[in-house]
């Protein structure tokens, strides 16, 4: 395949953006981040496109608070095909999209989402990792089906709940894995080495 394009939909700070940046730019990923979509004006990951001379570009969501209008998802999803990307990634995007925007990109847009699916979807996961008393949390990279955080697993990783945690240093914790599994995840995809059969996703040789 030649060199994958990704479009990335943020909402927020951006550092899993930036660590995609970060490993197309070291060579770790061969890949290209084609274009940056936001649906936040004033989020920091669109000043990370400034400062790293990426396509960047907010799209207003409309009044909805969980999810985007009608709208908003068409004009994204015109956005992404004119940028040719062969993959969407969903790096901290907080709305869900619907089944129409999901059937679209079907098996080629990923999310990460901070813990161990299927324990804890939704929001305020870390929080509700530590009310739960779990003593592993950890982060999930997987296939966006038409459920909330509920498609095919490709790659999830483990780390301890410590006494003391607040939800900041276990999302911490978390997060340095979160930066290294989505690049991983990533690559896998972009060497067509992804296997989906039902629910289980299988790395090819
Ligand atoms: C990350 O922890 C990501 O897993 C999470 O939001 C954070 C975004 O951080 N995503 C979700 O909770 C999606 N439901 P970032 O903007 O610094 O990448």
């Amino acid at each position: 395949m030649a060199r994958l394009r990704i479009g990335v939909l943020v909402s927020g700070r951006g550092s899993n953006l930036q660590a995609l940046i970060d490993s197309t730019k070291a060579g770790k990923l061969d890949a290209e981040i084609a274009l940056v979509i936001s649906d936040v004006a004033d989020a920091f990951a669109l000043e990370r496109t400034r400062t790293e001379g990426i396509p960047g570009r907010y799209v207003d969501p409309g009044p909805r608070r969980s999810r985007l209008s009608e709208d908003a998802e068409a004009e994204i999803i015109t956005t992404l095909d004119e940028a040719r990307v062969d993959l969407v990634a969903l790096a901290g995007f907080m709305r869900i999209l619907s089944p129409a925007f999901v059937r679209h990109f079907k098996g080629r847009m990923l999310n990460i989402h901070p813990s161990l699916l299927p324990s804890f979807p939704g929001l305020h996961v870390q929080q509700q990792a530590l009310d739960y008393g779990v003593k592993f949390s950890g982060c999930t990279v997987h296939f966006v089906d038409e459920g909330v955080d509920s498609g095919p697993i490709i790659i999830q990783a483990a780390v301890p709940v410590l006494d003391g945690d607040t939800e900041e240093t276990l999302a911490a914790r978390i997060l340095r894995e979160e930066h290294r599994i989505y690049t991983e995840a990533i690559k896998l995809f972009g060497e067509g080495r992804l296997k989906i059969e039902g629910r289980r996703v299988t790395v090819l040789p």
